[in-house]
């Protein structure tokens, strides 16, 4: 094949055959593809969309460029979730372990942030001692002795993706429902789950604005798990307004905390039992009561078991940050929005994030929130506390926020439930 036909077919919006698909994913993982060319080609696929089989083809391609992993062994079944990304989604950290006590196993390999969204890795990063890389051995031991597992995607799965991801990332492609698809559900695929629930964001804060786009890419995802075998369904959740009321690493360990010792915000509590009793359901568990683990302890020990198995110290002190500012109401009324794009933005420039890959980030940085969209608030109460180790961040920060809050005299549109729907 020659790649220059493959874009030109591409570009006038023809479908791309499975040879052709099989070659170029390949060619580009040994490099034979050059970086310029495989940017022409996302971006006609950004502009072209693919056929359904396309897709399947391009997410078989990237599952081929790797190795893939083998849970077959383990004396349970394997049931794993997946977000899409939002600001303030600290699900995973809660849910590994409460799904864990249920005798399924649930290998979460995981991945940092970039950009205004947070990285799981980085979040755990901040227990003192808590290491993220894993063998594959190692995952496996962990999957039978504890149960759960929350450690770094080795090198090895879908490099086709790796590739591509930070490609997208710099030529504009990522919000692409076909690209998007296929890069989540290759390294699912490749990592071995029997069981998938997909946590599709929608809202200001996630890459699908809008609820037709949302359920669009879930769809997709859920036919691709299927048709590979792996039991998948996915939740369209709502992502306007960050979770609970912490964003940044150590402050979202610390509310993840109290939602494994039964408190914490209701809308971080609720969608981790939603998501869990999902997980459990593709496990063949729908008989058990999710809430009762959280409030009884069992969610909690598993919690500390599984982060001494990787280091890590669960009965210590989380870093607190030095200097903190707060953002008070500039009037009364009813807090109808509180923008998650906005609030992400603010606590990566606080140092929550990082803007390269290889940039270092602040295990203290990040945002309190003290009032959610429909509580009332009066002017000059605090809204939020933002906290980071250099205080000279606060001026960008602060301007992230700008149109981040509107305080209306009516009551807010709050949805009723932050579970949309359910795609199975
Ligand atoms: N997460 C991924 O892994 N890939 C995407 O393309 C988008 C989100």
């Amino acid at each position: 094949f020659d790649t220059v036909d493959v874009i030109a077919a591409k570009r006038d919006g023809r479908a791309l055959s499975k040879e052709q698909i099989d070659w170029v994913i390949d060619a580009y993982t040994r490099g034979a593809v050059a970086e310029e060319q495989m940017a022409a080609l996302a971006m006609a696929i950004f502009i072209n969309d693919m056929e359904p089989e396309e897709i399947a083809h391009w997410t078989q391609a990237m599952i081929d460029s790797g190795e893939r992993m083998d849970f077959s062994s383990l004396s349970r079944p394997t049931s794993d979730k997946h977000s899409t990304g939002g600001v303030g989604d600290k699900i995973t950290l809660p849910l590994a372990p409460l799904v864990a006590v249920f005798d399924v196993a649930v290998p979460q390999l995981s991945g940092r942030g970039l950009g205004h969204t947070g990285g799981t890795l980085d979040k755990l990063e901040s227990i003192p001692g808590w290491q993220a890389g894993l063998s594959n051995q190692a995952i496996v031991d962990q999957l039978e002795d504890v149960g759960a597992v929350i450690c770094a995607a080795g090198t090895g799965l879908a490099p086709a993706d790796k590739k591509l991801y930070a490609l997208r990332d710099i030529t504009s492609t990522v919000d692409c429902i076909p690209l998007i698809a296929s890069s989540i559900m290759s390294k699912k695929i490749a990592e071995g789950t029997s069981g998938l629930v997909l946590d599709v964001k929608v809202g200001s804060g996630a890459f699908m604005k809008d609820l037709t786009k949302a359920r669009a890419l879930a769809q997709t995802m859920v036919e691709l798990g299927k048709a590979a075998g792996v039991k998948t369904s996915a939740l369209l959740t709502d992502m306007s307004t960050p979770l609970g009321l912490t964003v940044g690493n150590a402050l979202e360990v610390r509310e993840s905390v109290e939602v494994l010792a039964g408190g914490g915000p209701a809308d971080v509590a609720d969608l981790t039992v939603a998501l869990a009793e999902e997980m459990l359901r593709l496990a063949g568990k729908t008989d058990v009561d999710v809430r009762a683990a959280l409030n009884d302890g069992r969610a909690m020990d598993k919690w500390k078991q599984m982060i001494r198995a990787q280091h890590g110290d669960p009965e210590a002190a989380l870093p607190v940050a030095e200097h903190t500012e707060v953002v008070t109401a500039t009037e009364s009324g009813v807090l109808t929005q509180l923008d998650a794009l906005s609030v992400g933005v603010a606590s990566w420039r606080l140092g929550a994030g990082r803007a390269r890959k290889e940039d270092p980030v602040q295990d203290v940085a990040g945002i309190e929130l003290h009032a959610k969209p429909g509580d009332t608030v009066t002017a000059g109460q605090p809204l939020m506390t933002l906290h980071t180790a250099t205080p000279e961040r606060f001026e960008r920060a602060i301007e992230a926020l700008d149109s981040a809050v509107e305080i209306g005299g009516d009551a807010a549109s709050v949805p009723e439930s932050i579970v949309f729907d359910t795609i199975t």
